[in-house]
């Protein structure tokens, strides 16, 4: 049974090449608070850290948490060894790890909500809303019911499973429908700006074609922003 912890410790598990979302999003922060001197982004679920670099190559300050130490250390030496400051806290998503409120102008998150109970995932969105300033934005990515592997493993709670195959057997994944993930983001308190299913379509593929997937799975992508 893996854990993201002990995934971390073999390098085929580490993505190193960043999304392009993430370069588009400091772009919109830029837009958005072009009178900021500094543009304050939380890295949440960093892994190791390829994205958490981008924003700060990019003039961010960075603020990186994950729940696996594992994690924290791989993305810090990757800040270190670009000069890049930033603040870490090693804590599961459902707490909230800073001791301000209202301070940050944009959160990502990319592929990490989906790994808790609606409950704790709920209340990590709630973190989220609870850091940014108001009109800040959140951005992230959360496997939907389309997903490839929906359905696999041990349902633990509606659209809740622990996997039992594939590269993150053994982890928690719930999957959210449409009217799942727009209960997420409640429209009293975030104005949706963009909520895209990304469904891929693998009309072809081998056993085990995850081991060397070059191309992106199915995702919920979501750009919104705190009222
Ligand atoms: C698929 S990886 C994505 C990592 C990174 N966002 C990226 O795109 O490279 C999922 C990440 O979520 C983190 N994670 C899983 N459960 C978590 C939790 N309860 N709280 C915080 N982070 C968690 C894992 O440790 C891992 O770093």
């Amino acid at each position: 049974m893996a854990d993201w912890n002990t995934l971390f410790y073999d390098k085929k598990n580490i993505e190193m090449m960043p999304e392009p979302e993430v370069i588009k999003f400091v772009e919109l922060l830029k837009k958005e608070f072009p009178k900021e001197q500094e543009r304050k982004v939380w890295d949440l679920g960093c892994g190791a850290g390829r994205h958490s670099l981008v924003l700060g190559q990019m003039n961010c300050t960075v603020f990186i948490s994950d729940n696996s130490s594992n994690a924290i250390e791989l993305t810090k030496k990757k800040l270190d060894e670009n000069k890049i400051t930033y603040t870490d806290r090693l804590i599961s998503m459902e707490n909230y790890p800073w001791n301000q409120k209202e301070f940050l102008h944009g959160v990502f998150s990319w592929n990490v909500l989906q790994h808790n109970t609606v409950k704790k995932i709920t209340e990590a969105v709630n973190c989220i809303y609870e850091s940014l300033v108001p009109n800040g934005y959140f951005l992230g990515s959360i496997k939907s019911t389309k997903a490839d592997l929906y359905g696999k493993g041990e349902e633990i709670e509606k659209n809740t499973f622990i996997l039992n195959e594939g590269k993150e057997k053994g982890i928690i994944h719930h999957y959210f429908d449409e009217e799942g993930i727009k209960k997420l983001f409640p429209t009293d308190k975030w104005e949706i700006v963009v909520l895209a299913e990304q469904v891929v379509n693998y009309v072809s593929k081998v056993e085990k074609f995850w081991e060397i997937n070059p191309f992106r799975y199915t995702t919920w992508c979501i750009l919104v922003k705190k009222r």
